[in-house]
């Protein structure tokens, strides 16, 4: 069996930067186009940097044709630099942390009501907001805390583009049906673990991310959503490389790498599930049509060929372990 699909997409990305940046980006390059994390150190919070992160990313694709749609760390902003930013042709979108709540975002946002004026604009311009939805509660109580903040949000801003990022909650689901304004990314890991996998048996530090995997019951209705074709639900990895010695220690930090094995575990899931022909719309008609993207076209044909996971990835003196590891995964790239 194959299933071929016309400019892929993954809509929330890490490449980090430097020699990660020149192990990872090869690694993403069967996508058509990405949407790049800004979350770098420092983070990248202005049309210069954007511009000059953007030539770094495309050296590193090494002539692979690649749209990155590439964002801005969220900090409130005059409607000249609004302006200056929708003038970037790689810009794409502002990504709001909440301060503190993830890996560097310690200069994010401390206070929402101060982004209200920005979103004001951003509504008026066209402006997308991209957001991590967790408040600073118990940690798994993080993302249905934050949905008062979409919900509020999504009242004020009717016209805004409000994306929210990486859902893994049934609650959050519910909130994207009740306002057309909203859109929202899940992962492959929320597509397919629950929290037992992560720290149920012994502790799987490859498997920690924020927001953490839930209960079943989430995971249930996030594969529903996306096997049924949502159109308001789009593939984002959130893959997010940390070098080995990061994640196999104490103190490891949060992020699944599955940029390499995002497409051939997609493909396996959604043809285990009969519903190979909604892959398309979950990794790019969705967000084509919710954005008014136009990626290249090209073309990507996954194949019911086993392929086997790398138990390591290594290159440019760095070293990050993927999701499933060393595992044999049904589906594989037909190269
Ligand atoms: O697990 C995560 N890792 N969640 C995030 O929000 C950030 C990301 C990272 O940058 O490592
Ligand atoms: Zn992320």
């Amino acid at each position: 069996m194959e299933i071929t699909l016309t400019a892929p997409l993954d809509m929330h990305l890490h490449l980090r930067d430097g020699d990660m940046l020149r192990l990872t980006a090869p690694l993403s390059a069967d996508f058509a186009g990405a949407v790049i994390m800004p979350n770098l150190v420092p983070p990248v919070r202005t049309p210069e940097q954007l511009r000059a992160y953007a030539e770094r990313i495309d050296d590193a694709m090494d002539g692979a044709p690649f749209m990155r749609l590439m964002t801005l760390f969220f900090a409130p902003q005059s409607e000249a630099q609004l302006l200056a930013a929708q003038a970037t042709p790689e810009f794409f979108a502002y990504k709001l942390y909440p301060a503190g709540i993830t890996t560097n975002s310690e200069g994010g946002l401390a206070d929402m009501a101060q982004a209200e004026p920005t979103l004001r604009l951003m509504e008026e311009l066209g402006i997308p907001l991209l957001v991590h939805g967790e408040s600073h509660g118990f940690v798994l109580d993080r993302e249905a805390e934050f949905l008062t903040v979409y919900r509020t949000l999504a009242e004020r801003f009717p016209r805004l583009k409000l994306c929210m990022e990486h859902i893994t909650t049934a609650a959050a689901l519910q909130l994207l049906d009740e306002y057309p304004s909203l859109c929202a990314t899940v992962t492959l890991q929320h597509l397919l673990i629950t929290l037992d996998d992560v720290a149920g048996g012994a502790l799987r530090p490859h498997l920690f991310c924020k927001p953490l995997a839930k209960r079943p019951e989430d995971r249930e209705a996030l594969l529903a959503a996306a096997l049924g074709g949502h159109p308001r639900l789009f593939f984002g990895s959130d893959s997010a490389p940390h070098p080995r010695h990061k994640k196999e220690c104490c103190g490891c930090a949060a992020g699944v790498f599955t940029a390499p094995l995002a497409l051939p575990k997609l493909a396996e899931l959604f043809a285990a599930h009969g519903a190979a022909e909604r892959l398309q719309g979950f990794v790019s008609d969705n967000a084509c049509r919710y954005y008014g993207l136009q990626p290249p076209p090209r073309r990507v044909t996954l194949c019911d060929t086993p392929m086997q996971v790398p138990p390591l990835y290594r290159g440019y003196g760095q070293s990050v372990v993927p999701m499933a590891a060393g595992e044999c995964i049904g589906w594989s790239i037909k190269r």
